[in-house]
């Protein structure tokens, strides 16, 4: 790619230039620029404001004041955060708290929406969801007795979802509609309001996993009607490896449904340790056991990153990105065989992209192993680039590029085992 084409990195270089959120990325640890990370998607960056954060959160707080920091904001921060979480996703600050893995509040809202709607026995869901929310589905259904099932509709092309066949599959005995809203491999990102229409019009609840598209778009629960969400904040929200996660009940819902797993920390008043359980009034109720103060607090200032930028800036930021990736693509992947495994056109489409090649894993080691480069692969054959808009730039993706180039063009690939354990 010479420097003065159009698809050049003097272009690369100019666009970033040019766009004034660039200056986020000097707000996250980056001690090793050749690298390029595209692996936002899967584990977000270390903003700089949490290593501060934390090292008063360990010295000061829970060194100097022990104990006493429960009364001094430890014991709000679950809601606290989740209301600024609120402000990403579309939702009132008392709709959204933080608790648990994604997985566990994945079986609270999936369980609690199932014993909302007794006689309904089916949940639906595609098969581009995450595998672990439908094990969860699969486990909630087991546990809702004899009958009830997970009925899982497919997807014609792997990439896109089965919008219009979730929409008539939809019946009086559907309980719970579950998805991704931006599926985990292709990026294609569910039209949220007119399903959750759908599933309204049969008197169904719906359950959107926000994990993809918390902080990579802006999400609109409450302008969609949206039942119940939940989703993670480790990937575009920058929380930290198994940071805590988040969940959304509707305002008016939340005094229909039960938590599932109704521990202390959801009572109405824990320090009254009275022996029947009432159900706190809000969003707390959803709440189980101790929350992990550590880990919480850690995940606080990549949230208040993205309020700063403003998620629709970012988005418009992201399809920026990707629009560029997607020029690059067709002029240079696609010639060496590479093909898109995600929707072409950005509004169907999350904040990462997929590209599909039959040695796609050899190539994802080579440019992990040799290249310094870190995307993320994702079987069959999908190389998954995630486009963070707050800190990848478009000397990043021209840069990856060039090196995914050389990685096929000088078959550095060959040399690798596609057997070896990966872990991304
Ligand atoms: C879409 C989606 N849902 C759920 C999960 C699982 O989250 P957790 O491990 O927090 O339960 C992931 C993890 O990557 C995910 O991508």
């Amino acid at each position: 790619m010479s420097d003065d084409s159009l698809l050049g990195a003097a272009r690369a270089a100019a666009l970033d230039a040019a766009d004034p959120l660039t200056a986020f990325r000097d707000r996250f640890v980056i001690d090793d620029p050749d690298l390029i990370y595209l692996d936002g998607n899967s584990l977000g960056r270390l903003p700089r404001e949490t290593v501060d954060r934390l090292a008063g959160v360990v010295g000061d707080e829970w060194g100097r004041r022990l104990v006493r920091g429960w009364g001094e904001g430890w014991f709000e921060a679950a809601t606290r955060i989740g209301g600024k979480i609120a402000g990403l996703i579309g939702a009132a600050e008392d709709e959204v708290i933080m608790a648990d893995a994604t997985s566990v509040n994945l079986f609270k809202l999936a369980t609690a929406a199932l014993r909302a709607r007794p006689g309904r026995r089916v949940i639906l869901t595609d098969d581009l969801n995450f595998p672990s929310d439908l094990y969860v589905l699969q486990g909630v259904a087991r546990l809702a007795g004899p009958g009830y099932t997970v009925r899982v509709v497919p997807s014609t092309d792997g990439i896109h979802g089965p919008a219009e066949a979730l929409a008539t599959a939809i019946d009086a005995d559907t309980a719970l509609v579950a998805l991704s809203h931006t599926v985990f491999k292709s990026g294609y990102n569910y039209d949220m309001a007119g399903l959750t229409a759908a599933a309204h019009r049969a008197g169904t609840l719906v359950l959107w996993d926000l994990s993809h598209s918390a902080g990579a778009l802006p999400v609109d629960l409450n302008g969609a009607a949206a039942d119940l969400a939940v989703g993670c904040t480790y990937k575009y929200l920058n929380g930290g490896p198994g940071a805590p996660a988040f969940l959304y009940v509707r305002r008016d819902l939340q005094t229909a449904l039960d938590n599932p797993i109704s521990g202390w920390i959801g009572q109405r008043d824990p320090f009254d340790f009275a022996l029947d359980y009432t159900p706190a009034p809000g969003i707390r109720r959803f709440l189980t056991g101790t929350p992990p103060i550590l880990s919480l607090l850690a995940a606080e200032p990549g949230v208040d990153l993205l309020l700063e930028a403003g998620m629709v800036r970012l988005r418009e930021r992201s399809v920026r990105l990707s629009t560029y990736l997607l020029e690059l693509f067709d002029a240079y992947l696609a010639p060496l065989g590479f093909r898109l495994n995600s929707p072409r056109d950005p509004a169907w489409r999350g904040s990462h992209v997929s590209f599909g090649h039959g040695d796609g894993l050899r190539i994802n080691l080579a440019l992990i192993r040799d290249m310094r480069v870190l995307p993320d692969f994702r079987r069959p054959d999908n190389i998954r680039l995630g486009i963070a808009p707050l800190y990848n730039t478009f000397t990043d993706l021209h840069t990856a590029v060039e090196r995914l180039r050389s990685v096929v063009i000088d078959r550095l690939y060959e040399r690798h085992d596609p057997t070896a354990l990966q872990v991304t």
